[in-house]
């Protein structure tokens, strides 16, 4: 007969089967981390495509900054403009202050023209400048497999499209 204390033996046995199966879940290799492959080999590991702008320089649309101060990414297409030097780089052809306006690109801020070690205005490019993509990069259209939440806070109403990075750099700074 089933009496009132077997039916109470059962469900707490019960419970203890199924929190420990929940316990003892166990996820295999290829759910972990993000790229779900077997984490011990590369054999299956395709990346994404990179998909780079294509719009020639002067028909692209700028990138939003991604903080004050931020290096901007490049929005337009860089083919044939990567392979620079000191003494050449196409970049200049368009960036440079006194040629800026006139093609409609962003000008190159005082922050490049000037000497960080020893604090000097210049007045040329800073040679510590001239390889424009150790710092600036096209960016690719993927979908970025984790949600940036991050949200910058600008405190100048151009600081959005603009540096300022030069006149701000010692702020704080006793
Ligand atoms: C033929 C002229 C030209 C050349 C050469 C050129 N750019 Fe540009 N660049 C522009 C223009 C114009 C824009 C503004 C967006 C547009 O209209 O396409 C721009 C935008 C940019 C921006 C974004 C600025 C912002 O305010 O967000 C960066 C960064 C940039 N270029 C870097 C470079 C780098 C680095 C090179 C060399 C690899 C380069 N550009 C070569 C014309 C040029
Ligand atoms: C060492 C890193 C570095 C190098 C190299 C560099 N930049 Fe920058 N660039 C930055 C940073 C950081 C900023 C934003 C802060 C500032 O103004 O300095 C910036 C800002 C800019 C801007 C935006 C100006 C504005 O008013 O918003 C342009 C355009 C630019 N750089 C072009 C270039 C070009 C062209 C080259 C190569 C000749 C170059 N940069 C080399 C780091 C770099």
């Amino acid at each position: 007969m089933i009496t009132q204390k077997k039916v109470i033996a059962l469900l707490v046995a019960g419970i203890v089967i199924g929190s420990g199966c929940a316990v003892s879940q166990t996820y295999s290799e290829e759910e972990l981390g993000l790229r779900k492959v077997d984490l011990y080999s590369e054999k299956n590991v395709v990346a994404d495509n990179t998909a780079y702008s294509t719009a020639a320089a002067g028909e692209s649309k700028v990138f939003e900054r991604s903080y004050e101060n931020a290096p901007p990414m490049i929005p337009h297409d860089v083919e044939g403009m990567l392979d620079m030097s000191k003494d050449n780089n196409a970049c200049l052809g368009c960036h440079l202050p006194e040629v800026a306006e006139a093609v409609k690109a962003t000008p190159i801020p005082k922050s490049h023209f000037f000497d960080m070690r020893t604090q000097k205005v210049l007045t040329e490019l800073s040679q510590a400048r001239f390889n424009c993509s150790q710092c600036h990069a096209p960016q690719s259209n993927n979908e970025p497999l984790v949600k940036n939440e991050f949200k910058p806070d600008f405190r100048a109403k151009d600081a959005q499209s603009r540096s300022h990075l030069l006149d701000s750099l010692n702020e704080g700074v006793k």
